[in-house]
């Protein structure tokens, strides 16, 4: 974060709760082929907090930061493992844009 926050492409957007984190969403700005593009590099949201709508008023401010700096695309990476996660992106209108395939060398 302290690299793309140096260089001026950080863009971090935090929930505060009784003086507490309670959720974050860090994102950088990223060149894809010719599009310049939001990425978000962490998510998320304290346990306990979860499901109370904090995800998406950070999600929100994010694509409002989005909007207002002519950035057309927030893109992510998440596991596919995530369930929880994919479904809530899924739920946010995010598409799979592409995958990415592994090989264990052993
Ligand atoms: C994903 C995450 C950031 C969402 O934050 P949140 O504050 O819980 O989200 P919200 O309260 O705004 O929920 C928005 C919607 O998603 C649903 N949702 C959120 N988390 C969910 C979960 N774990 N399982 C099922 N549904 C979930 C909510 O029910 C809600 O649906 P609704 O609008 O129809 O009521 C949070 O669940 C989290 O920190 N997860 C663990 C970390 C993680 O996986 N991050 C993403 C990595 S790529």
């Amino acid at each position: 974060m302290k690299t793309y926050i140096k260089c001026d492409k950080a863009q971090v957007f935090v929930a505060i709760a009784d003086e507490r984190l309670v959720g974050l969403l860090w994102t950088h700005r990223i060149m894809r082929v010719t599009e310049e593009r939001l990425h978000v590099a962490q998510f998320v949201v304290d346990k306990e907090s979860r499901g109370k709508g904090i995800g998406t008023l950070l999600l929100n401010e994010c694509i409002g930061y989005s909007r207002d700096n002519g950035i057309q695309t927030i893109d992510l990476f998440v596991s596919t493992s995530n369930n929880a996660a994919k479904a809530y992106y899924d739920n946010a209108g995010f598409v799979t844009e592409r995958l990415l395939m592994v090989n264990k060398v052993e």
